[in-house]
């Protein structure tokens, strides 16, 4: 059994899909409208594709079974290209960033109605933005007098407001953190991994891509021994003893992957095994 957590248009699904025997199954969930009309065109006796947030797996794997989990984290790039999604400070678009387009709080709802405290903490928490006081104070004062209508104008803000200059887009890492607080990313990530962890069989493999420090950092800390302060002194029952993970180095991508897709630039991968 083997899941895709992160079906975006496909690319893994179907790559995975290619080696897959007669006996094995492969689910694959994603919450954007767009992944299931992509899904639907995938006919496959041994796949099936589910709506979901991938935090909910386990309302789908009852068993502990999985084979193989792979996890590729954050925002696909047609979602990214597509000014209508509001992802992109790079086109015109409504201020959305939803991965679920059901999902009622956009990006707006933070834009127009978190204090600047609130806003600022976001920068700084999901974007590491050092500029996150100036940049949230900004956008405050802007909003005072004239309401934000779109991702180009929340870009022109953010750039007047930040003094440090960078080779980078100046609203590069407040998007970021501002898609990671409307989909909640570090939240239903933690919860996933968690189930994940439950679900592997042994020498099953977790395989996570990501673009964020605290995604990896994430990563690690769950699969990671915990301390057991008894250990000492209380001899360890075989069924108390935890799971252990072999927690590969990060492997990063290869310079012609970059050069065929420069936003792969920033990804960081690792392999995680159940022992
Ligand atoms: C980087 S893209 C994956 C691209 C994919 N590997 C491919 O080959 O096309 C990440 C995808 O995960 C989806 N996603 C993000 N958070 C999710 C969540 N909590 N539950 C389900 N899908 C999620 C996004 O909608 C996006 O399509």
């Amino acid at each position: 059994m083997y899941l895709d957590c992160t079906f975006g248009r496909g690319g893994h699904t179907k790559k995975i899909l290619e080696r897959l025997s007669s006996k094995g199954q492969l689910v694959s969930f994603d919450l954007d409208d767009s992944a299931v009309e992509v899904a639907e065109n995938i006919k496959h006796q041994n796949f099936r594709f589910i709506k979901t947030n991938f935090s909910k797996i386990d309302d789908f794997i009852k068993d502990n079974s999985l084979t193989g989990v792979l996890l590729d984290c954050g925002v696909s790039s047609p979602q990214l290209d597509d000014p209508e999604r509001g992802f992109s400070f790079q086109a015109k678009g409504p201020l959305d960033m939803r991965f679920n387009q059901k999902q009622e709080f956009t990006c707006k709802d933070i834009i127009e109605e978190f204090s600047e405290k609130e806003i600022s903490t976001i920068l700084w928490k999901f974007g590491e933005e050092k500029e996150s006081r100036k940049i949230a104070k900004f956008i405050i004062k802007h909003r005072e007098k004239n309401s934000i209508k779109n991702t180009l104008e929340l870009a022109e803000i953010i750039k007047a407001a930040k003094a440090i200059k960078t080779k980078k887009h100046p609203a590069t890492k407040s998007f970021q953190a501002l898609r990671m607080a409307v989909n909640s990313e570090i939240e239903n990530l933690s919860v996933c991994l968690e189930k994940i962890k439950e679900k592997l069989i042994k020498s099953g493999k977790l395989v996570i891509i990501t673009f964020h420090s605290l995604e990896d950092r994430i990563a690690k800390q769950t699969f990671k021994p915990k301390i057991n302060f008894h250990e000492k002194d209380i001899p360890l029952i075989h069924k108390d003893v935890p799971d252990k993970f072999k927690i590969s180095k990060i492997i990063y991508p290869p310079p012609e992957e970059i050069s065929l897709n420069p936003r792969a630039r920033s990804a960081k991968m690792r392999i995680i095994e159940k022992l």
